[in-house]
């Protein structure tokens, strides 16, 4: 396969073609299984998963919700740690019975806390396969639960002990329990995983009583400030005061962070860092540039937000010692964050909202990083570092950082030192009162989404401008305002809503989708970025009805491919005794984790 060298790992498999199946399809030559389900056991011990009947103290031992991001960090050749995400909870689709968000008891409440949060379990490799599989006898010492009912997190770097983060239950502002909405992440150089907090927002209400001069500050947020309780909330202050605002004002301050959780360790506290700034973060990628600091990028998913990234002030400590350990440990907890300012490099006149390309050819130009806070110092008028740290969006508004289609994923290449980022759609775009299309985000009312490249200056990760390019900008490729990187767009599959991206081991690009607008299930796509079959983008994969396609990882030996299936059959109106499918085990939907892999043992992809 040539793992290693960028291009060297073509992409041969018969791409599938779109459908609205409630399955899993592969490609010829391909198996799949589920590795792990919600309610299935984590913790050793954990209670058999009981529909209808489930308390919180089981859930709290068992695969949680709605699994997004995934990790699989090698323990030995044979073992690995299985990291996973969970998101959001669908009380609908979990409680038989189901009625309104009201009429939750609060003991599925506190089911819905326990569902969240985070899971390590142990795998082990089927003999000579790419399949993998949970350990299930013995210690299995490092499996756990993190979640959103009792976990405690500890605040680092300079926001934390702010007076943003005091609250009665924890005066110091150094101590949160639970972690929200983990979307995606990253796996660290140093074997750590990351977790980005996203929609904090719809967990707390009073936002209407919160302090007046706390108010835009939740609004920028996305926290109601004018109503008692924003429809669809998740009425958790039912079981926990803390998440009313009116009593408990800088509660939503301590969440919206990225959170590092250290695998090996189970005894560890995992940690929200502050100096990687608040805002509905979709995950963080590292990189370690070429002096030796660790570079995180970010995107904050909403539309018209930004794109961050944060660059490290001590170095990475090579190798597996326990005293580079503890040094690598502590490298997000100081450092520079930036926020991007992109400009294209076509008269104005020529982005006319369509996406028809400009007349040079593509859309792309040049970039800056804006400096807001190096380590306790700002850069921003007005605020001091802990204001910027903790209301990253209003100082990104301050510095006019450009205001992209809702930044997801964003993830360097660590064979190239390229960077991707996922912009998922914006249905606003160009609206009365909006921004306006430009090079970076080229068509109104964006239904499709795009991937941006960005290059940074003599390819140095810490650089403070970049080259940037639309390398795909998604869509039907039969759809004129669609571009492959100039590959015949006869030969490419249609894609829409990337929200996730990886690399497997020969560089090459994974996306998957999320909120498919050309009406077929959600995927998992995969295109070189190097070489002549650059822009030649293949479906791997679908998941079944209502789901969104969320990982995906590629193992380091390029044997497995693991996707996340979130949320299948979310459909209006389903429940659990009428599902909208029935995925993974013919009776009622559960999310899921996948493992693929090549039936000839062969490297996935090619
Ligand atoms: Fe949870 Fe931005 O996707
Ligand atoms: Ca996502
Ligand atoms: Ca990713
Ligand atoms: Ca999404």
């Amino acid at each position: 396969a040539g793992a290693g060298r960028p291009g060297s790992g073509a992409l041969t498999f018969k791409p599938i073609p779109p459908n609205k199946l409630d399955t899993l399809v592969v490609p010829n030559g391909y198996d799949h299984s589920v590795v792990i389900r919600w309610g299935d056991e984590v913790v050793p011990g954990a209670p058999a998963f009981s529909l209808g009947r489930q308390t919180a103290a089981a859930q709290s031992k068992q695969f949680g919700y709605n699994n997004d991001f995934v990790g699989v960090l090698p323990i030995d050749r044979r073992r690995a740690l299985l990291v996973v995400n969970h998101e959001y909870t669908n009380e609908d689709l979990m409680f038989p019975g189901f009625t309104s968000q009201d009429a939750l008891t609060v003991e599925q409440v506190r089911v819905a806390m326990a569902a969240h949060g985070m899971s390590v379990v142990e795998l082990e490799r089927v003999e000579n396969t790419g399949q993998w599989q949970p350990v299930r006898r013995g210690r299995r010492e490092y499996n756990r639960r993190v979640t959103a009912l009792a976990t405690k997190f500890e605040l680092t770097g300079p926001a934390a002990g702010s007076a943003w983060l005091r609250t009665a239950a924890d005066p110091k502002g150094r101590t949160v329990i639970g972690t929200l909405n983990n979307c995606a992440g990253g796996v660290t150089p140093w074997g750590t995983v990351l977790s980005g907090e996203e929609n904090f927002n719809q967990y707390f209400v009073g936002g209407d009583g919160a302090p007046e001069e706390q108010k835009p500050k939740l609004a920028r947020y996305g926290i109601p400030t004018d109503v008692r309780h924003p429809s669809g909330s998740r009425k958790w202050e039912r079981a926990d005061e803390r998440f009313d605002l009116a009593k408990h004002p800088n509660e939503a301050n301590r969440f919206g962070w990225i959170v590092e959780i250290d695998p090996f360790d189970p005894q560890a506290k995992p940690r929200k860092h502050t100096a990687l700034g608040r805002f509905k973060h979709e995950g963080a990628n590292v990189i370690v540039a070429r002096n030796g600091r660790v570079v995180a990028y970010m995107g904050d998913d909403e539309r018209f937000d930004y794109l961050y990234k944060f660059v490290s002030d001590k170095k990475f400590m090579p190798g597996k010692s326990s005293v580079a350990r503890r040094h690598n440990l502590t490298l997000l907890e100081s450092g520079t964050l930036y926020v991007a300012k992109i400009e294209g490099d076509s008269p104005a006149a020529e982005i006319d909202g369509s996406g028809k390309l400009p007349a040079d050819g593509g859309f792309g130009g040049r970039g800056r990083w804006i400096k807001l806070v190096s380590g306790n110092r700002s850069y921003v008028d007005g605020m001091t570092a802990a204001d910027v740290l903790t209301f990253t969006r209003l100082a990104g508004d301050k510095v006019g950082a450009t205001k992209m289609d809702r930044p997801e994923d964003v993830e360097p290449s660590l064979l190239t030192g390229k960077v991707y980022v996922a912009l998922t759609n914006n249905s606003d775009r160009g609206k009365a009162g909006k921004a306006p299309a430009d090079e970076a985000n080229p068509r109104k009312s964006n239904k499709h989404g795009q991937i941006l490249e960005l290059v940074e200056d003599r390819g140095d990760n810490t650089a403070e401008t970049f080259a940037w390019s639309l390398p795909i900008v998604c869509g039907d490729p039969a759809d004129a305002s669609t571009y492959f990187a100039g590959y015949d767009k006869t030969k490419v599959s249609p894609i829409s809503c990337p929200d996730n991206v990886a690399f497997d081991a020969t560089g090459n690009l994974w996306i998957s989708t999320d909120g498919n607008a050309l009406g077929s299930n959600d995927g998992l796509f995969a295109t070189a970025v190097e070489g002549p079959e650059r822009g030649h983008l293949k479906q791997f994969l679908t998941v079944p009805l209502g789901a969104e396609t969320c990982g995906p990882f590629i193992t380091g030996d390029n044997r497995s491919v693991f996707v996340a299936v979130q949320h299948p059959g979310e459909v209006s109106g389903a429940s659990v005794e009428n599902p909208a499918s029935t995925w993974p085990d013919g009776d009622f939907a559960k999310p899921g984790v996948v493992v693929t892999w090549r039936l000839d043992g062969g490297p996935v992809g090619s």
